[in-house]
């Protein structure tokens, strides 16, 4: 994390990206930002016209610069600015959110 470029591998990969038009990132946030592991995600697969719609967990601090951050990698992706939640947040809490986007 202290190597804003450092790209942590992943073990597995989606199968097929291409079938998504609107991709959530959820991950949680590490030292005011998102994991760099987040960023190696981002930067494995084309998400060019894909909506990326990020959303954290947290003891306190808000999503930050995460959505941009993420951009950055995600070439061509809209990415919305996202929304933090409590570290213990429910599946219903969150099931709740994510349906504005459906
Ligand atoms: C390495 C590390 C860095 C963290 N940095 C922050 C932070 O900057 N701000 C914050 O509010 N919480 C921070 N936290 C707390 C996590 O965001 C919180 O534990 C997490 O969202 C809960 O999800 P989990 O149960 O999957 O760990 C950090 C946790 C870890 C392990």
């Amino acid at each position: 994390m202290k190597d804003r470029f450092c790209r942590p591998a992943i073990a597995s990969k989606v199968d097929d990206m291409v079938q998504y038009d609107v991709v959530f990132i959820g991950f949680p946030v590490w030292w005011y930002r998102e994991p760099s592991i987040i960023d190696t995600f981002a930067e494995s697969y084309d998400f060019a016209g894909k909506t990326i719609i990020p959303f954290a967990t947290s003891g306190s601090s808000g999503i930050g610069d995460s959505g941009s951050n993420i951009g950055e990698p995600a070439k061509g992706a809209g990415v919305e600015t996202g929304q933090r939640f409590k570290a213990k947040a429910s599946a219903e809490e969150l099931k709740t959110w994510a349906e504005q986007y459906m």
